[in-house]
């Protein structure tokens, strides 16, 4: 069943998502060489605490950490680590999620570690354009596979490919909420898309093949022919207006 937000939740939903997109632009700030990924999780939390706002994925399933850091060739779910030092030249995506006042927001970007290989830049630039492409799509009366579709298109006319094994997601009073949303596939199908409905569209994009694996720490996902991946993600509200992404900044 897909909730249909209320005015009055989406602005409950906002609040959480600002805190998501305000901390993704501080941890920003640290990437740099040097830095640990665990350096990046103690900082998504210290900065969650002073926001009086729960980090949403610790616990989740069993997920040890507040914040995802995939690096290079990992795709979603790389676990922070003391010994993953960012070198200049690596890709690094980073997912964080809150819960405010029962009340998710979930969001992610990928960002470059000074400067890095031409055509990896260009994975990020793609990676995001496919995400805007997507929202465009999230209007009422479209249908929900329209959004996977725009963001298909967009990434295999640029020569790039669109990971199959994880999807976005409904978002709201739990991080995952119906309906999954996949980044490809045909137009016009599933459900139709109505005011009120939050969405969290996070397209994963790969460089080379869409395969994946996952590795035994049973969250990693890599690309399988490790090539490098990127990832980017808002949640965004569907209203009368057109599509509203609520972990602007
Ligand atoms: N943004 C990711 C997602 O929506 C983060 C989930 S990580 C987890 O799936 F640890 F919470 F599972
Ligand atoms: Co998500």
């Amino acid at each position: 069943m897909i909730v249909l937000r209320s005015q009055r939740e989406i602005e409950k939903i906002r609040r959480a998502c600002k805190i998501v997109a305000e901390i993704l632009v501080k941890l920003k700030e640290h990437i740099q060489p040097g830095v640990t990924t665990l350096d990046l999780n103690v900082l998504s939390e210290e900065l969650a605490l002073k926001h009086d706002a729960k980090p949403a994925f610790k616990g989740y399933h069993g997920y040890p950490f507040s914040l995802c850091t995939s690096v290079n060739e990992e795709v979603v779910h790389g676990m922070p680590s003391a010994r993953r030092s960012l070198a200049q030249g690596d890709i690094i995506s980073i997912d964080f999620g809150v819960v405010v006042d029962g009340y998710f927001g979930d969001a992610a970007v990928t960002v470059p570690v000074g400067s890095v290989d031409p055509e990896a830049e260009r994975l990020c630039k793609v990676t995001e354009g496919s995400l805007y492409e997507g929202i465009r799509q999230a209007a009422a009366g479209n249908r929900l596979s329209d959004i996977s579709h725009a963001i298909q298109e967009y990434v295999e006319a640029r020569g790039f490919s669109v990971v199959r094994d994880f999807v976005g997601h409904g978002i709201g009073q739990r991080l995952h909420e119906s309906p999954q949303i996949p980044n490809y596939g045909p137009p016009g199908k599933g459900v139709r898309l109505k005011t009120g409905m939050v969405l969290a569209i996070e397209p994963m994009i790969n460089q080379g093949r869409p395969e994946v694996e996952v590795l035994g720490d049973e969250w990693t996902a890599i690309t399988a022919d490790r090539q490098l991946s990127a990832h980017f993600e808002h949640t965004v509200a569907v209203t009368e207006n057109g599509p509203d992404i609520l972990s602007r900044v």
